[in-house]
């Protein structure tokens, strides 16, 4: 959350800048800005509340240099609004600093060393810009008081700092907050995420948390904590342009969700051999087998994949699995068994949320796996094992094949610790074959999307809210179902087991309450028809996704059959596209629903 980018060494920084933000907008979309200045000194502040188009709108040709930064913000500390939005600058205007993170210590700094200032606005971040200049007027240098400021500042930061007086560097730092730098030819750039500078270099180093970095047009200076110059080699981001951008798609989120099926072949591809064998670390395997006990530990979709994976390990492993969000897990940690097994799932591998319990376990030599998108995340550094999810970058705000891809991963795991266990249930289990067979069925779906926008109209357009229900795994994707509708189209949706309704909820349902039934689990499908029944009869206007060989023909959404415990991998295809059609039609944005960003990085 909150995107910041700089560049330093290039006539066009201000396009530089502009297109970066473009890239990092999923990071937060309530308010952006940048700074820029060149060689004669003119200078350039220029922000916005809204969207990055909203800030071009504001900039005039004026508005050059060779040098700059740029923020989006996702607001933490103070409402959304052009003030508030960054870089902020210090009372002399002689510091310019965007900042992505949290200052945890803000109220105290502000008690402690900054009683005399006059502050703008509401932002953390705007006390850091205040804090170095306090520093920088009792004699230190630039970058003595960036440091020092450092030694009082806690919490969570990626800054990049301009000092008006010597734009010829950009001081950076950063402590849990993503922050690469990328080097060019004469040129350098500053990210949260390499996606943003593509266009300009794909040669990127990484910043640990605690460095401190100088950067200038034809050199990087890193700082450990201690003072202590750091070398490290650069990387090559394995990415293309051509993966980030819509091409022809309307909005990001059809093309992921078209983009499924080559997930699936990606996954059977990566993890799996020519006879169809797991492929998969064995040592991972083997701390699994020695574990008693899985803990799935995870926010939101990737939560809600792993109810799913839930069910695929204990069927494949015999072990038993608990499922955690990670805000409640860490600090109310329940009993653990005697030999627990960690996994991580996070799209982003960023979540502030999930990455506290990590530390927590981290200390105590607790072991983990971290399933996620993204190579060299933080989840996936810190953890003892990662397994990449191959799904190409997701940039949609709403999660829809990262789903698809942690489940088909989690099952990859399962039938590999299960073969290895010489499980029956595992060994039988030809996982490659059924996920192409799985692959084939998505695209059927996927090449049925008309029909869906078409049940949207009839079952959803004027809705305030509606429910998803199902039993066991069509549990599991009613609750995903429910999230992806209510956080793209506003639509007050909510997943339910579907025999906890009459216990309660039922309450709510009235003449037209949209009910959607997922039906793919035979021996609860009965079950759920009769409360698909209960519902009908106090007004609810049912709607029903089913199995093939569990379909009645005035069901609205039939779906081939796959293995039984895959089903989730295509149910929740038409449900994605609900979602996806429900919010077109109500005209609302649907890469970047209001109140969200893609990386959630604050707890
Ligand atoms: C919803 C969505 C979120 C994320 C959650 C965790 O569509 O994407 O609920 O799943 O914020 O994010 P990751 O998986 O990056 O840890």
């Amino acid at each position: 959350m909150c995107g910041i980018v700089g560049i330093i060494g290039k006539e066009n920084a201000t396009d530089i800048l502009i297109q970066g933000l473009e890239k990092l907008e999923y990071r937060g979309y309530d308010s952006a800005g940048i700074f820029v200045t060149g060689k004669d000194k003119q200078d350039h502040l220029v922000k916005s509340l809204g969207r990055i188009a909203d800030l071009q709108t504001k900039i005039g040709p004026e508005v050059q240099g060779t040098v700059g930064i740029g923020h989006t913000r996702w607001a933490t500390h103070g409402k959304p609004s052009e003030r508030n939005a960054h870089p902020h600058t210090s009372s002399n205007h002689q510091f310019i600093l965007v900042h992505n993170g949290v200052i945890e210590n803000f109220e105290e700094i502000k008690q402690e060393f900054l009683q005399n200032k006059q502050l703008e606005g509401e932002t953390d971040t705007e006390i850091a810009v205040h804090l170095i200049e306090h520093f920088a007027q009792n004699g230190l240098t630039t970058k003595e008081a960036m440091k020092k400021a450092l030694t009082v500042i806690e919490g969570s930061y990626a800054f990049a700092l301009i000092d008006k007086n010597n734009p010829d560097t950009i001081f950076v730092a950063k402590n849990k907050s993503p922050l690469l730098i990328g080097l060019g030819d004469q040129f350098n750039v500053i990210c949260s995420d390499a996606m943003a500078m593509l266009a300009e270099t794909n040669h990127f180093v990484e910043i640990a948390d605690g460095e401190m970095v100088t950067v200038q047009a034809d050199k990087i200076e890193i700082e450990d904590t201690k003072g202590n110059l750091v070398y490290r080699e650069s990387y090559e981001a394995q990415l293309d342009l051509s993966d980030i951008e819509k091409g022809t798609y309307p909005y990001y989120m059809l093309k992921e969700i078209d983009e499924q099926p080559t997930v699936m072949r990606r996954i059977i591809q990566e993890y799996t051999d020519a006879i169809g064998d797991t492929m998969i670390d064995e040592k991972i395997v083997k701390k699994i087998i020695a574990s008693d006990r899985i803990y799935v530990v995870a926010c939101g979709t990737s939560y809600n994949a792993g109810w799913v994976g839930k069910a695929l390990l204990e069927k494949m492993t015999n072990i038993p699995v608990e499922v955690h969000l990670s805000s409640e897990f860490g600090y109310n940690m329940p009993l653990l068994s005697e030999k627990p097994f960690f996994i991580f799932l996070s799209q982003s591998g960023e979540t502030a949320d999930s990455r506290q319990v990590l530390v927590q376990l981290n200390e105590l030599g607790l072991p983990s796996l971290t399933l996620t998108n993204v190579a060299g995340s933080t989840l996936s550094r810190e953890a003892d094992y990662t397994l990449l999810l191959h799904a190409g970058p997701e940039i949609a705000v709403a999660s829809t094949k990262a789903y698809t891809a942690q489940i088909a991963v989690l099952a990859v795991l399962a039938k590999a610790v299960g073969d290895s266990k010489k499980n029956q249930s595992s060994l039988k289990f030809d996982l490659a074959h059924e996920l192409s067979v799985i692959a084939a069925v998505m695209e059927t779906i996927i090449d049925e999307k008309m029909s869906i926008s078409q049940l949207v109209e009839e079952y959803l357009s004027t809705t305030r809210n509606a429910f998803y229900i199902g039993r066991g795994v069509d549990y599991f994707v009613s609750m995903e179902a429910s999230l992806k509708l209510k956080e793209i189209s506003y639509i007050q949706a909510e997943g339910f087991a579907a025999g906890e309704l009459k216990h309660g909820t039922i309450a709510l349902i009235e003449e037209g309450t949209p009910v959607l039934g997922v039906i793919t689990d035979r021996k609860t499908a009965a079950h759920t028809r009769g409360n698909l029944k209960e519902v009908e009869s106090r007004g609810a206007h049912n709607f029903v996704i089913s199995l093939g060989s569990l379909s009645k023909e005035t069901d609205q959404l039939i779906i081939p059959d796959v293995h039984p415990l895959l089903t989730p991998l295509v149910s929740i295809i038409p449900t994605q596209l609900i979602a996806y059609f429900a919010t077109l039609q109500r005209g609302y944005d649907v890469d970047k629903p209001r109140n969200l960003a893609k990386s959630v990085t604050v707890e």
